[in-house]
């Protein structure tokens, strides 16, 4: 997954006293802070959502910024077709314009409402840009969304992303990008059987997802706010993460490597399904986050600050191990859209040489005759098959084996993919590994 840091301060109360900026303000404000400072788009929404009651307003925010974000190349293209220079224009007015164009041609917003609020929107900003209202009025009513020569409108992807997906996913990638454009539910996992009964009762509504104990969730007020999830009762996690977890079959009684373990997800389940989790992560603050996530579901595992590309002695061999690898995240569009305006195929490779030297670093630690699941929530072919057929190359002594896990998957040159669904599955590529019973793990020096 990508870096991100936090917005610059959009949404923030003015310590001028000026007034607080509007609902599409708002919105403006994520573009900005996403497209221009670096920000994910999570992080700037909640501050630009910050002093907005619950309620259609911040609905109309979150809907509009992500949409937007998600939609932003094909919004781009068919403004490029009505606009002579748009990189000319300023920012904040080409802002406006995507905004518009997503609400008039996805969202659904009444033609003459969406031109009408972002016109007097435009007229709003201060200086110059306020007179560019009539040119926004104009491009507006006439904006469409056509194919253009690169990528198909309806997939939403920059050139090089698409061709990208396209080569791994094949017949499949349309369908993969268009689900990605999708709104997302909040995908919790439940930890205690009366999970349903607690958000209900808190007047949150939770319908059950794809998976056993998985469950999609309008909580109603933000997630920490809940006692279900206070108390240990639910851990969010996309069904597809949960999938991953499942491709190493039983691990009760199992001692189980979790290698980029981060805030714990995995290791939680993990944990739960009874195995002795051993937690590796490189950065202090994530395992250390981690760690307390675990505490608040009341599960343990032993957590290790390492970094796994390279040998790590200080591991115990294991029966099995999970590396959820660090990658680009282009399985994960649909939620963390800012990854499509800033992936290039060059942050693809650099991710593979880290997830290749992490696989051989972790494969060491696998005992003879146990097992290993290597995963990205990444859709291309660098970050997935290439590396693990690269891997499987230099280690004869171990194989791969189809995945089985409890959604379906489509088979890649080796190792398979979870496809991002409609109803709002993330993408992952995994590989089951399994290493022969007393064989040495690495091939031979030349
Ligand atoms: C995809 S995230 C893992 C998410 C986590 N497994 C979960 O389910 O919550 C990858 C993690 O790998 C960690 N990481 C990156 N490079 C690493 C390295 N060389 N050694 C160990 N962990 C690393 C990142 O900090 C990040 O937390």
């Amino acid at each position: 997954m990508s870096r991100r840091r936090s917005a610059p301060g959009p949404g923030s109360p003015d310590p001028s006293g000026a007034a607080a900026p509007s609902g599409r303000g708002r919105v403006l404000q994520v573009l900005d802070a996403v497209q221009r400072h670096d920000a994910a788009a999570s992080a700037a929404l909640t501050q630009a959502l910050h002093g907005v009651e619950a309620g259609p307003d911040r609905a109309m925010i979150t809907d509009v910024a992500y949409g937007t974000l998600r939609w932003l190349p094909a919004l781009d293209a068919a403004l490029g077709a009505r606009l002579a220079d748009p990189a000319a224009l300023p920012a904040v007015v080409l802002d406006a314009l995507r905004a518009g164009a997503f609400e008039r041609l996805v969202r659904g917003t009444p033609a003459h409402a969406a031109v009408h609020a972002w016109v007097e929107e435009v007229k709003r900003l201060p200086g110059p840009p306020a007179r560019l209202a009539g040119l926004v009025n104009a491009v507006l009513r006439r904006v469409a969304l056509a194919d253009a020569g690169g990528p198909p409108a309806g997939v939403g992807l920059p050139g090089p992303l698409w061709e990208h997906l396209a080569a791994a996913l094949g017949p499949h990638a349309t369908e993969a990008a268009r689900a990605m454009l999708q709104p997302e539910p909040l995908w919790v996992t439940a930890y205690r059987d009366d999970a349903p009964e607690l958000l209900r009762a808190e007047g949150a509504e939770a319908r059950p997802g794809p998976l056993p104990g998985s469950w999609a969730l309008r909580p109603g007020r933000p997630l920490g706010a809940l006692a279900a999830f206070r108390r240990g009762a639910i851990q969010p996690q996309n069904p597809s993460s949960a999938a991953v977890v499942s491709a190493l079959g039983e691990v009760a009684g199992r001692r189980v490597l979790d290698v980029g373990s981060g805030h714990g997800v995995k290791a939680a389940q993990l944990a739960a399904a009874g195995a002795a989790v051993e937690a590796v992560e490189i950065d202090a603050r994530r395992s250390e986050v981690g760690r307390r996530n675990l505490a608040r579901l009341g599960l343990n595992a032993r957590h290790h600050v390492l970094d796994a590309s390279v040998p790590m002695p200080e591991i115990p061999v294991v029966d099995a191990a999970l590396l959820d690898a660090p990658c680009t995240g282009t399985g994960t569009l649909r939620g963390h859209p800012e990854i499509k305006l800033r992936w290039t195929p060059e942050e693809a490779r650099r991710a593979a040489l880290r997830q290749r030297a992490m696989l051989v670093a972790v494969a060491e630690r696998v005992r003879p005759g146990g097992t290993l699941v290597y995963a990205v929530c990444a859709l291309g072919l660098a970050e997935g098959p290439e590396v693990v057929a690269g891997f499987l190359a230099g280690h004869p002594a171990w194989r791969a084996v189809a995945p089985s896990v409890p959604l379906p998957t489509v088979p890649a040159p080796v190792g398979a993919w979870l496809l991002p669904s409609a109803e709002g599955l993330d993408g992952f590529y995994l590989a089951r590994l399994e290493r022969a019973e007393g064989a040495p793990s690495a091939a031979p020096p030349a």
